[in-house]
């Protein structure tokens, strides 16, 4: 198989396994934190197991004018970061830990704020060599699988959701 398909149902299992682990682990979460876009979804669903408010932040590789930029940076931002977060504990949600670049930018960004902990969830974490690195700060990381280097296709992102069902069931 070339690429990795999903079915809402899929990443709704995939989400819930993540939600018992994160419980698991003693870490309570006062909120959560969403990098979008991919991480929108899961975060919301994540929310009905965890029950905590989520924040959304947006982080690109791409500038206004939609020309790939060296590092990420930040397109949105919390408003009253220092407030919400300082003290905090944090669990910072994404769809995929692929180059960890954004993580680790986007880890690097709330701890300015001065949150109590940060706690990392993926729902797929990409078996490959990392360009960035969860900083040591970060005691907890869960990722909901671990996969082979290839494209991910996640449902939010198809057109025709009835072919993504196909695929991921593997006709
Ligand atoms: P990382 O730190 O979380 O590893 O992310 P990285 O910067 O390497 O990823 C850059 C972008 O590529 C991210 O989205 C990420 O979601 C996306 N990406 C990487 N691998 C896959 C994949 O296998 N499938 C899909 N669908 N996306 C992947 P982005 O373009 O920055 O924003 P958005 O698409 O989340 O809005
Ligand atoms: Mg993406």
């Amino acid at each position: 198989m070339e690429k990795y398909y999903f079915t809402y149902n899929d990443i709704h299992r995939t989400v819930r396994s993540l939600a018992e682990r994160v419980v698991q682990t003693g870490f309570a979460p006062d909120l959560t934190v969403a990098i979008g876009t991919g991480g929108f979804i899961p975060a919301r669903m994540l929310k009905t197991f965890l029950k905590k408010p989520i924040l959304a932040v947006g982080i690109a590789y791409y500038d206004d004018q939609n020309r790939a930029t060296e590092y990420p940076h930040t397109i949105q931002w919390i408003d009253e970061a220092q407030r919400k977060i300082r003290g905090k504990k944090i669990l910072l949600i994404d769809e995929v830990d692929d180059s960890r670049v954004t993580l680790e930018y986007c880890i690097r960004e709330l701890l300015r704020h001065e949150p109590a902990e940060i706690a990392v969830a993926v729902l797929h974490n990409k078996k490959k060599e990392k360009r960035g690195s969860i900083p040591p700060e970060v005691k907890i990381y869960l990722a909901g699988a671990d996969l082979e280097d290839k494209w991910v296709c996640y449902p939010w992102d198809a057109i025709d959701i009835d072919a993504q069902e196909a695929s991921a069931a593997g006709k």
